[in-house]
């Protein structure tokens, strides 16, 4: 939960028993106080939820290894964005932007190879996509190292959520059909 809505529930709080102790709990107000943060509690809740990645079936290849890629990079992405939205500390961050950006590079290794295997016509540009996205995710990682947390990881995240499903539904569906007319599955 971010800083300022932590702040206002505990300022509504601190106004409910506030009132409490003055007016009573017979009294309307103080239960107002209670009533917006609980309020303020699921809207947080809700908005946290709905920037989490989900799998949806339209973003199957139709070939199970890299299908099974994809869910788990959307998998990865959403454990480095907990590490981020609930500020578990740098070591835990590190790790879980360490654990996506390794496997990002096997799942690129293993769509390059059945790519050059099969001589998709669109391969290199396929492949400088790859490497354009690992270098930008190590410049927003540099700029963390440097400059500190908050803005270049919540950058991060949401770049990489963009860059993942942008390509997983675009780019990587153009070579779908032409490897599986391949017969790869
Ligand atoms: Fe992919
Ligand atoms: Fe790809």
């Amino acid at each position: 939960m971010m800083i300022l809505t932590t702040l206002l529930i505990g300022a509504l709080l601190v106004g409910a028993l506030i009132t409490f102790i003055v007016l009573g709990f017979a009294h309307f107000v103080p239960w107002l106080f209670v009533l917006a943060a609980i309020v303020v509690v699921i809207w947080a809740k809700s908005r946290e939820k709905s920037h989490f990645l989900e799998w949806k079936d339209e973003y199957s290849v139709g070939i199970e290894a890299i299908d099974k890629d994809h869910r788990k990079l959307v998998n990865l992405i959403n454990q480095f964005q907990t590490a981020v939205l609930y500020r578990t500390g740098k070591e835990f961050e590190q790790e879980a932007f360490d654990a996506l950006v390794d496997y990002t590079r096997t799942h690129f290794r293993s769509e390059e190879d059945l790519m050059e295997e099969h001589g998709y016509p669109d391969f290199e540009a396929h492949r400088k996509q790859h490497r354009k996205m690992i270098a930008q995710v190590e410049a927003c990682m540099a700029q963390y190292m440097t400059k500190g947390r908050d803005v270049p990881l919540r950058k991060a995240v949401e770049f990489l959520q963009d860059w993942l499903i942008n390509h997983i539904n675009g780019t990587d569906q153009e070579y779908s059909e032409f490897l599986r007319s391949k017969g790869v599955r």
